[in-house]
């Protein structure tokens, strides 16, 4: 990565304001953080600024409370799994501005750490409100991004801040930059792609930036119906996402490019999904028409096992089918346990991806698994993410540099 970082920069005694990623899942009924996956992606960092005696500010959203204070969407929980995790006591702020908690950082000891109230409880946050970026500078002498979840976002606490303090990449940030850089500089063929979920929308730009980088593109969840429609099957009630002309696009370059388009032939339907009706597997020319594509059918796990086993790299993002509801969730799952054994680089992208294969005690098993959902697709799709253009660079900015050394 050309962009400086924690490492380059002197810390010691400073007040280090650090935007982290902790949108993490919380069960609604137990309030309960599900998996804390982001927060420990996030140590690295913070026992970084810690031993080398910084006054550490973290700062995050959670949630999209919609620029309002809604206790929901508190970063409390947060601050105390933080702190079982450390072990040491973490101070919580209860807002992310203002005179109150420009003293509790001010008060800081070096290496004690302060986590700040949901910055989304302003709307200026989303609107990148340069006042709103001021006073959060307010707080720290140097800023850091770690928050690679959040770095595609034009947010204040991610954009915004940086006309206002040095600011340079945290070691999560970094080693995202340079794990899913490397898959698209030099990866290992043959290199396949397999990707679910809902919509073909969310994936064209990246299908359209690695169409001539990989061997197979491999399509299974919901999207999966929108292609086979596109090939002329029938799909009964299944979500096609107004993306046809797309997929028909994306099938003509795929086959110009010699790359390998694997789609399902054969998938799992129901009648209905609340309540989850009993699913039945079925070719791709008998989905009856009062059924909806639910998962990937037995004999397309097995097909796209195979083409998986060939695979010297893989990047994987999106389920294979409705993986919440554990009636269609064999597909996915199976798919996790093959990417968790396969002799290959294996990435994969965040959001409900990632959160699968933490449940499923998989994560370690992979080469690379992305803290970024969004962001992750977003970097795969060749966008420059605003949240890291926007840092200083490694040879450049040398009398910044010069300031922010002792
Ligand atoms: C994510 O979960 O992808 C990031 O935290 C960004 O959240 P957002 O999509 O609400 O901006």
């Amino acid at each position: 990565m050309d962009k400086k970082t924690v490492r380059d920069v002197s810390v010691c005694n400073r007040r280090v304001l650090v935007r982290v990623d902790f949108n993490v899942p919380i069960n609604e009924e137990t309030g309960e953080i599900t998996d804390d996956s982001r927060i420990r992606a996030s140590l690295p960092t913070i026992e970084y600024l810690t031993s080398n005696n910084a006054r550490v500010i973290l700062c995050s959203h959670l949630g999209r409370p919609k620029g309002k204070r809604n206790p929901k969407y508190s970063l409390e929980p947060v601050a105390k799994r933080l702190s079982q995790i450390l072990r040491e006591e973490i101070k919580f702020a209860p807002d992310c501005i203002g005179q109150e908690v420009e003293e509790m950082a001010d008060n800081l000891n070096n290496s004690e750490i302060l986590l700040l109230e949901n910055l989304r409880f302003y709307p200026d946050e989303e609107e990148n409100n340069p006042q709103f970026a001021f006073q959060l500078s307010q707080l720290g002498d140097i800023y850091v991004n770690d928050a690679f979840g959040t770095s595609h976002r034009k947010h204040a606490s991610i954009v915004g801040i940086t006309e206002y303090l040095p600011s340079v990449a945290g070691l999560l940030l970094e080693k995202e930059i340079n794990s899913l850089g490397l898959v698209l500089e030099k990866p290992n063929r043959p290199f396949g792609v397999i990707l679910g979920g809902a919509k073909v929308t969310d994936k064209v730009k990246l299908l359209e930036n690695v169409m001539d980088k990989v061997n197979f593109i491999i399509v299974g969840g919901g999207m999966a119906a929108t292609f086979l429609k596109a090939q002329g099957y029938e799909v009964g009630k299944s979500l096609i996402d107004g993306s046809l002309e797309t997929a028909r696009m994306l099938i003509d370059k795929v086959a110009g490019n010699g790359v390998k388009l694997v789609l399902p032939d054969d998938v799992m339907v129901a009648e209905s999904i609340s309540p989850p009706a009993p699913a039945q597997n079925v070719a791709i020319s008998q989905i009856p028409q009062d059924k909806m594509i639910v998962d990937i059918g037995t004999l397309t796990i097995t097909k796209f096992t195979g083409v998986l086993e060939k695979c010297r790299t893989v990047f994987w993002n999106g389920p294979m089918g409705i993986y919440e509801i554990s009636l269609y969730s064999e597909g996915t799952r199976t798919i996790a346990r093959v990417m968790s054994n396969l002799l290959a680089t294996t990435i994969v992208g965040g959001g409900s991806t990632a959160e699968i294969m933490t449940e499923m005690k998989l994560a370690e098993k992979m080469t690379f698994v992305s803290t970024g959902g969004g962001a992750s697709l977003e970097f795969l799709s060749g966008e420059p993410l605003p949240g890291v253009a926007i840092l200083m660079d490694k040879e450049k900015e040398r009398e910044t540099a010069e300031y922010i050394r002792d």
